[in-house]
Formats: structure tokens, C-alpha cells, sequence
């Protein structure tokens, strides 16, 4: 393994990374490594003399973007350039988070999103929010300064059970449906947006399979833009009802209903599901379905609850 070090270490991917990569991996927080700030970035290249950046900072409040475009663009375009730059000048490898979200959220050609094949890297992109549209300016920005970097796509994030046992800042969507079942007899969860729900830890344990892949010389994914995601597809409803399932509780508390009942300042995606078949050209194995991931976390939880 490489010695890495992730800007937004403290985040849900950071913490991941940290726990994942057994002392290889440097995970400082934003006072300590600031991605908006040059000389932040130089100093911390320069002291901890990284083989690999791994950039999990990001302004990740999707509604918030849309009124404040300035912060969202400081830290998801000219935060990831500047990093660009500055691993250019130094050799070092460069990974970059990106999201679903540089999509349009549509189905391509309006197909079924419950059949519709996943969007592939090479997809043309058509963001519709200001998190979307600031995101991929940052791949782009990344790109321009360090063609040999790589944008590393995921979706819908979880850390769930563990972030509820660690009490760990934040929230995700596994980790408010485990404390929403203790706390309402019913809770509608919309049905009519699909997309892959990918453990923070297996995602994490992917990026870090590519870096030990490429050490070793088996890879080289520099230059590429991937995508890596949980195995299948379900909808927020789907996956509310699974959490319900594997902690014993009535899934039937889970009731389906659509996106127009919960707008929002920024319109969430109806079709975020990712494939990417270069994944599998590199010889890498891609993630299992998320049922699997999503079962040992919950049903532990459930049977500390017994
Ligand atoms: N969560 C998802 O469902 C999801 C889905 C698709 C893609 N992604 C992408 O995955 C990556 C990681 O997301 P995540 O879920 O781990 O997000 P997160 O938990 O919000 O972590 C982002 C981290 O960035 C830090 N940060 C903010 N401004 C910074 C700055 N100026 N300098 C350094 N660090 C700064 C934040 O620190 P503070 O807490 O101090 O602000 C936070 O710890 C992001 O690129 C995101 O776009 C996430």
C-alpha cells in the first residue's frame, strides 16, 4: 500500500479511509489541511511527502449549494484544482472523488429506470444542481492540471450502523432510518428515484484495492474517470424497507411515496445508477450487491437491541 494522504479526512469517506488503510493513510481534518487555501495544500505535500492523494474534501450539502454557489465552487472547483496542481508539480498520484450528480438525473432516452442499464463513465454528463454543476467543473479542473489523475464516481454513501454505534458526526440515509424506526410507528420514503447504496467501507476498500493494484504494477487507471457503486439498483423506498427488515421491524411501516410530497431547494436524481465496465477490464472485482453490505451492519445492531 502507498502512503496516502486524504484531505477532508474527518468526513464519512475520510473516517473510512483511516480505518481501512492500518496506519498508511494521513486523514487530516480542514484545519489542518484546508483545500481552499494554496499553502495550505503546499504544506502539507511537502511535510507528509505523500506517494498518493486521495481527495475526499468536498462542499457535500447538496441543498445548501444552490445559495451558495461561491463556497460550493471555492471547495469543489478551485480547492481540487489547486490540489491538481500541486501533486502536478510534485509527482504524486492524484484520486478525486466525484458523485452521480454530473448527470442529468433522467433515464438516457426516458427508458424504465428500474431496467435502464447504468451510466457509464464516458455517458455525457448534464448537471441541473449547483453541488452537480460545481462537482464536475472540479473533474474537469482536476483533468486540466494532471491528465494522469483519475475521478473516482460513487452514489448514495452510507456509513449507517457504525456511524449510530461510534456516534459519529453527520448523517446518512441507512444511519436517519435506523433512528426514524425508533422513533414513528409509520414513515413515507420516496419510490420513484433509483440508484446504488454503496457502504462507505467497501467503497473505501476499492479505492484502496486500485492503489495496492497499481504498486504492485498489475494496473493504471491514470487518465480515467471511474465508477463505483454497490452492486444493483433499489429505490430510497427499497432500501428503507430493507433497513427495517434486517432490524426485525414491520417493513410495512415504510410506505412508498414520490418526490413531488418532499421538494427540495436542489431536485434529487430519479436515476443514479453507475456501471462502469472498465472497472472489470482493469481486473478489478467490482462491489457486491448491496444487500450484502447493508446485512451484517444492521442485523448486528439488531441483535444488540435483543
Ligand atoms: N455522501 C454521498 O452520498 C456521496 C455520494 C457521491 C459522491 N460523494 C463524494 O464523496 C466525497 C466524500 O464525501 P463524504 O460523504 O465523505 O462527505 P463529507 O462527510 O461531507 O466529508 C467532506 C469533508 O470535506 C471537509 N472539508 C470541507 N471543506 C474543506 C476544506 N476547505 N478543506 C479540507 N476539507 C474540507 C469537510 O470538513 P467539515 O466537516 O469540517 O466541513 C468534511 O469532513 C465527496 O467528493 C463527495 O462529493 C459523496
Amino acid at each position: 500500500m502507498p502512503r496516502i494522504l486524504v484531505p477532508g479526512g474527518r468526513g464519512q469517506l475520510g473516517r473510512a479511509l483511516a480505518g481501512l488503510a492500518r496506519g498508511k493513510a494521513v486523514t487530516p481534518g480542514r484545519g489542518e489541511l484546508d483545500i481552499a487555501d494554496p499553502r495550505s495544500i503546499a504544506t502539507a505535500l511537502d511535510r507528509l511527502a505523500p506517494e498518493v492523494v486521495v481527495n475526499a474534501a468536498a462542499y457535500t450539502d447538496v441543498d445548501g449549494a444552490e445559495s451558495d454557489e461561491e463556497d460550493a465552487t471555492a471547495l469543489n472547483v478551485d480547492g481540487p484544482r489547486a490540489l491538481a496542481a500541486a501533486c502536478r508539480e510534485r509527482g504524486i498520484r492524484l484520486i478525486h472523488i466525484s458523485t452521480d450528480y454530473v448527470f442529468s438525473g433522467e433515464v438516457p432516452g426516458g427508458g424504465d429506470p428500474a431496467t435502464a442499464p447504468g451510466l457509464q463513465p464516458h455517458d455525457p454528463t448534464a448537471p441541473v444542481t449547483v453541488y452537480g454543476r460545481t462537482k464536475l467543473a472540479g473533474e474537469r479542473a482536476v483533468y486540466e492540471e494532471l491528465p494522469e489523475a483519475t475521478v473516482i464516481r460513487t452514489a448514495w454513501l452510507y456509513t449507517g450502523v457504525w456511524r449510530v454505534i461510534e456516534n459519529q458526526p453527520g448523517s446518512d440515509f441507512v444511519a436517519t432510518m435506523i433512528r426514524l424506526e425508533s422513533e414513528r410507528e409509520t414513515l413515507n420514503v420516496v419510490n420513484d428515484q433509483w440508484g446504488s447504496p454503496t457502504y462507505v467501507s467497501t467503497f473505501a476498500d476499492q479505492v484502496l484495492m486500485l492503489l495496492a493494484a497499481e504498486k504492485a504494477g498489475r494496473v493504471d487507471a491514470r487518465g480515467r474517470t471511474h465508477h463505483v457503486t454497490g452492486g444493483g439498483r433499489a429505490t430510497w423506498f427499497d432500501l428503507a424497507r430493507t433497513v427495517f427488515q434486517y432490524l426485525g421491524a414491520d417493513p410495512e411501516r415504510v410506505r412508498p411515496c414520490s418526490s413531488d410530497e418532499f421538494p427540495r431547494p436542489a431536485p434529487r436524481p430519479r436515476f443514479s445508477v453507475l456501471a462502469d465496465t472498465w472497472w472489470g477490464e482493469l481486473g478489478l472485482a467490482p462491489m457486491r450487491d448491496w444487500r450484502r453490505d447493508l446485512f451484517p451492519g444492521v442485523s448486528f445492531l439488531a441483535s444488540q437491541r435483543e
